[in-house]
């Protein structure tokens, strides 16, 4: 039996019919283990040691589905896991949650890795493999940005580097009127960093999802942008659909493998854009629901049996 704690967004905020934590928390329930959960506002740290206001949930396949109990004071350490699963903005608060998990004792099995969490920004992390990415530019300068439009091949994308579902990316081209007013926006007049990045026009054919446990693939989908879109993200209507795993990918994902183990990245979830990667997303990445569908598989339960795998292999080493 594993004890876990989730640290997640409220319980009245999940969209239970695409959440990869509600399955994750389901898959525990379904072995008949106890599941807690917090928010990070009910983490707090006394003399060093990290606590929660934590809730006991029971879990179910019918609605409500969550069923909270009476919430309790406990130090972090009394889990065997604990799961950070909260959604981004990646902002302060976000990092902020990762000191105070930093202060968990390695007893106590930590995912992913919050130093790691910190570390791999999703959309800077995928540029230090620049040969697997798009042709980049990562700039405040306008004037910069403008001279890498204008040698590109083709269209180009912008996008926020703290972006994700899909806010904020702009495609656009060498001529286009609106293009310095669009970087304005976009680097707030010079006061933030940009991602121009070459257009992928396979994009068409959609943005594959890859998730890896420890590195290696485990499930694949594609996820199409909606007509009159140019957005793969299922938060605006992109559909989803069944594909294949290709050379290419696969040497994507052993490129990035090793580094993922190193880091404690147990459960990361990639994008991939014709042959080239995008996105290293590491801090709450999604697709179990749809990817199970799919593929006929229950990642939610390949995950657990890794993690109670990791579990024993720690205790035995203890
Ligand atoms: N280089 C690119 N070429 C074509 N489309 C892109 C490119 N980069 C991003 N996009 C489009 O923008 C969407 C979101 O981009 P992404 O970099 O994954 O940011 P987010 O974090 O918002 O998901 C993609 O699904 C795709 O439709
Ligand atoms: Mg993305």
């Amino acid at each position: 039996m594993l004890r876990t704690l989730f640290v997640m967004d409220p319980l009245d905020k999940i969209q239970v019919s695409g959440d990869s934590t509600y399955a994750l928390m389901r898959e525990h329930r379904r072995r008949g283990w106890p599941v807690w959960m917090c928010t990070p506002h009910e983490l707090f740290a006394r003399q060093g040691q990290t606590w929660g206001h934590i809730t006991p949930v029971d879990v179910t396949d019918a609605a409500p589905h969550f069923h909270p109990q009476a919430r309790v004071d406990l130090p972090l350490s009394d889990f065997d896991v604990v799961w950070m699963r909260k959604d981004p903005p990646f902002d302060m608060s976000y990092v902020f949650t990762t000191y105070l998990l930093d202060l968990v004792p390695r007893s106590t099995l930590v995912l992913n890795d919050p130093r790691s969490i910190r570390q791999a920004n999703e959309k800077m992390f995928a540029l230090q493999w620049p040969e697997l990415c798009p042709t980049t530019l990562v700039t405040r300068e306008i004037r910069r940005a403008l001279d890498f439009i204008d040698k590109a091949p083709g269209d180009i994308v912008m996008k926020p580097w703290d972006g994700n579902g899909g806010r904020g990316v702009l495609v656009s081209r060498r001529g286009d009127p609106n293009l310095r007013s669009m970087l304005e926006l976009l680097t707030s007049q010079e006061q933030i960093w940009v991602i121009v990045q070459h257009y992928i026009p396979e994009i068409l054919q959609g943005d594959k999802r890859i998730i890896l446990f420890d590195g290696e693939p485990v499930g694949w989908m594609l996820r199409v942008p909606q007509p009159g879109d140019h957005r793969g993200n299922m938060h605006v209507g992109a559909t989803v659909q069944a594909c294949d795993l290709t050379e290419r990918d696969q040497e994507i994902c052993a490129a990035l493998a090793p580094r993922l183990a190193d880091m404690g990245l147990l459960f990361v979830g990639i994008d991939v854009i014709g042959r080239y990667l995008t996105e290293i997303n590491v801090t709450s990445p999604t697709g179990f629901r749809e990817i199970n569908h799919l593929m006929d598989t229950c990642l939610e339960a390949r995950l657990v049996d890794r993690v109670l795998a990791r579990v024993q292999a720690r205790k035995e080493t203890a």
